[in-house]
């Protein structure tokens, strides 16, 4: 029996956009006008579901959840609040206070409101601070029920599929990218490479405003909640090699380009980390790999090495994502078990690791490729909006109840 912390938090993860359903006014509600991306729509209607999404939470035994909050609702135009936006926002957090379970808000998970993007987004000089003015906002205004903030999720993802690869918001390609892409992001909607270095230059230059946007946020915020808790979200890919010299140098650069690079940069100013794991791959790999339905390797104890990477800052931290889309839920709960075991390893092996945030509580919008994808506990049909329970929440519920795994 593998027994976790005291205080272990166990819950599972949403994002705006992804679920609450409605938002007009952000990149992604513009590009599937466009026709470049999939709609949106109403999603899974969360934003006036989520009493009873918490309640289904609630039934299976979480003690956390982590949600984010949407900018374009808040800040629909430039440095113009909606302050009946937050007063949801208040809800969804009483909301889960009055379940018991403890909220993790992501101030900013992938989504821009129109103004933002269509002015440059984080291309622009000035966006380290337009960020912060927004997260010193939205602090100030719910930090009297949250004591957790992120202040954004996985910059890494952000800047390589909307620069890079061309696949998301605002579909820049770096033609070169084709040659090392390894993950599944989306389709190619017609992004045109264009030539030269120029693309990779913007996206480095992004890479350094996304940093600086969290280091700046992190000053602002402390200033007016010195007692919040603040992490970013780290999206960590597990690059590895076999015994081949030359593959593991090239596992070393690219641990370093993926995740060390922003890391360095905003260190001295997080509380804590937020690992959101998906993803292994070994350099010189020969191995037949099971995949999951997003054709990645199915590696959920590779979390271990990811959770020991991102132990070398010395902070605590907590998995933030973590999961599997698998349509059958055939492979979910294995996937879940391994996941948790390897956590509960790496705690052993001196990851000071707080929690533990399944994705997603619910299926939801996967980006560019839509709804095809079922990575939720908790199945929805988009149709009538009803939600049905997936047999491998119950195996996630018995995990938390005993605090413990057995495996
Ligand atoms: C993101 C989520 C996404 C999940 C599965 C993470 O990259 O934070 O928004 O749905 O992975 O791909």
């Amino acid at each position: 029996m593998k027994t976790f912390p005291e205080g272990f938090y166990w819950g599972a993860a949403t994002a705006s956009y992804q679920v609450e359903g409605g938002i007009e006014h952000c990149d992604w509600a513009e590009a599937a006008r466009a026709g470049r991306v999939p709609p949106c729509d109403s999603a899974c209607d969360h934003f006036n579901r989520f009493e009873a999404d918490f309640d289904i939470a609630k039934s299976l035994g979480h003690t956390a959840h982590r949600f984010s909050l949407e900018r374009a609702r808040i800040e629909p135009t430039e440095g113009q609040y909606d302050h009946e936006v937050i007063a949801h926002y208040r809800q969804v957090l009483k909301a889960l206070r009055a379940r018991n379970i403890k909220p993790f808000v992501t101030i900013w998970h992938f989504t821009l409101p129109l103004w933002f993007s269509e002015s440059g987004g984080f291309e622009r000089q000035d966006s380290p601070e337009i960020f912060a003015r927004y997260a010193r906002f939205v602090v100030a205004e719910l930090s009297d029920l949250c004591d957790h903030f992120s202040t954004m999720n996985e910059p890494n993802v952000f800047g390589s599929n909307g620069w890079l690869r061309g696949t998301w918001p605002p579909f820049k390609r770096f033609a070169l990218t084709d040659l090392v892409s390894i993950t599944n992001s989306g389709r190619q909607y017609e992004a045109k490479a264009s030539r030269g270095i120029r693309p990779l230059m913007t996206y480095w230059q992004v890479m350094k405003n996304l940093a600086a946007a969290h280091n700046t946020a992190y000053e602002a915020i402390k200033h007016v909640s010195p007692e919040t808790e603040i992490s970013v979200v780290k999206h960590v890919i597990v690059f590895d090699a076999n015994r081949n010299p030359i593959n593991q140098l090239k596992a070393a650069v690219a641990n370093y380009v993926w995740t060390k690079i922003f890391m360095n940069r905003v260190k001295q100013r997080i509380d804590s980390i937020g690992l959101n794991y998906y993803f292994y791959t070994q350099f010189g790999d020969t191995r037949q790999w099971k995949k999951t339905d997003m054709d990645w390797n199915f590696a959920p104890e590779r979390i271990y090495d990811a959770l020991m990477m991102l132990a070398r800052y010395r902070k605590p931290l907590f998995v933030s994502e973590g999961g599997i889309a698998d349509h059958d839920d055939s492979d979910r709960a294995e996937y879940i078990t391994k996941q948790v075991a390897a956590t509960w390893r790496a705690i052993q092996d001196g990851a000071d690791v707080r929690g533990h945030l399944y994705w997603s509580l619910m299926d939801n919008y996967e980006w560019a490729l839509g709804f095809e994808k079922k990575f939720g506990l908790v199945a929805v049909d988009y149709e009538t909006k009803e939600r049905y329970i997936r047999p491998s929440a119950y195996v996630y519920k018995e995990i938390i109840e005993k605090n413990a795994v057995l495996e």
